[in-house]
C-alpha cells in the first residue's frame, strides 16, 4: 500500500519526467536528469548502471518522508516484461505474491526521438542479490540458496508464471524477522502461463531443480551480454 507521501513523491518524479523526458534523446541523459541537484527534494542513488546505449539502469529514489522506490527505466521494447505492465490483472497477482518485488506504477513517455521509455517504480528491496552471494560460498549456504530460488520459482508458477532462471542478478535475498526469502526482481524473465494445466507447472519443478542445482553453484559465472555498441558513462 502507497502512503500519501509515497504517492506525493511519486507525482512529482511523474511532473519533472512527463515534463523533461521529451526533450531528451537517449536514457543517458535521464539517468544524468535524475542525478542533477536540481532536484534536491529526493535523493537518487544509482543500483544498476547502463552497461549499453540501450540498457536498462535502475535507480534508488529516496526522500526522509517515504519510503524507499527503486524506479527502473530501458527503453519499451521487452514484450515479455511489457505484456506484464500492461495488465493491472498480472500485476496485482504479483503484487500479492511474497516472492516478486511489487510495481506501483509504470507508465511511457516518448522522448524527442519518438522512442518509448518505459518508467517502473518499485518498491525498494533491501536484500543482496543472489549473484552477489553465491561465488565462493560454502556448499551448505549453497544448498540453503537452491532451497531459496526453488521456493521462489515454485510460488511464481502456482500463481500462473514460468520464470526462466539464467541471471542470479534477478533474484535478490531478503531476511525478514529471521525468515530468508528470494525475490524476482526482473519481470523480463516471467512469461504468463496461467492457461497451463496446474499438473504441468507442478510436474516441472524436476527440471527446475536440475536447473537450479547447475545454476546456483560457488563458481557461478556472471550472466553478462554484451553489445557491440557497449560504452563507458564519463
Ligand atoms: N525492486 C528492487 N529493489 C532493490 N534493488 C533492485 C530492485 N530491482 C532491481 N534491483 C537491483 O538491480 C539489479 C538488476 O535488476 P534487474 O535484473 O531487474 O535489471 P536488468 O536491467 O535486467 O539488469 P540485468 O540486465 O543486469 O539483468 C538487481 O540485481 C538488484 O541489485
Ligand atoms: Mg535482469
Amino acid at each position: 500500500m502507497l502512503t500519501n507521501e509515497n504517492k506525493n513523491l511519486l507525482m512529482k518524479i511523474k511532473d519533472i519526467l512527463i515534463q523533461e523526458v521529451p526533450k531528451t534523446t537517449d536514457i543517458i541523459q535521464i539517468y544524468r536528469l535524475l542525478q542533477d541537484n536540481n532536484y534536491s527534494e529526493y535523493k537518487c542513488s544509482v543500483l544498476k548502471e547502463p552497461r549499453w546505449v540501450d540498457d536498462a539502469f535502475i535507480v534508488k529514489i529516496s526522500d526522509s518522508n517515504s519510503s524507499d522506490f527503486t524506479l527502473k527505466i530501458h527503453y519499451d521494447k521487452y514484450p515479455m516484461a511489457s505484456h506484464v505492465y500492461n495488465s493491472p490483472h498480472l500485476l496485482s497477482k504479483l503484487e500479492r505474491c511474497l516472492f516478486s518485488t511489487t510495481i506501483v506504477e509504470t507508465f511511457i513517455i516518448p522522448n524527442g526521438h519518438l522512442n518509448n521509455i518505459r518508467f517502473v517504480f518499485y518498491e525498494y528491496i533491501d536484500g543482496i542479490p543472489l549473484d552477489k552471494l553465491v561465488v565462493g560460498a560454502s556448499g551448505e549456504m549453497i544448498a540453503t540458496y537452491r532451497e531459496l530460488l526453488k521456493e521462489c520459482v515454485e510460488n511464481l508458477f502456482k500463481i500462473g508464471f514460468n520464470p526462466f532462471i539464467r541471471d542470479l542478478g534477478d533474484f535478490i535475498l531478503v531476511e525478514e524477522s529471521g525468515i530468508q526469502r528470494v525475490i524476482l526482481t526482473d519481470y523480463n524473465t516471467l512469461v504468463d502461463c496461467s492457461n497451463s494445466h496446474s499438473h504441468a507447472r507442478e510436474e516441472i519443478m524436476d527440471i527446475i531443480e536440475y536447473i537450479i542445482y547447475k545454476t546456483v553453484s560457488s563458481d557461478y559465472r556472471p550472466f553478462i551480454s554484451e553489445r557491440p555498441t557497449m560504452f563507458q558513462l564519463d
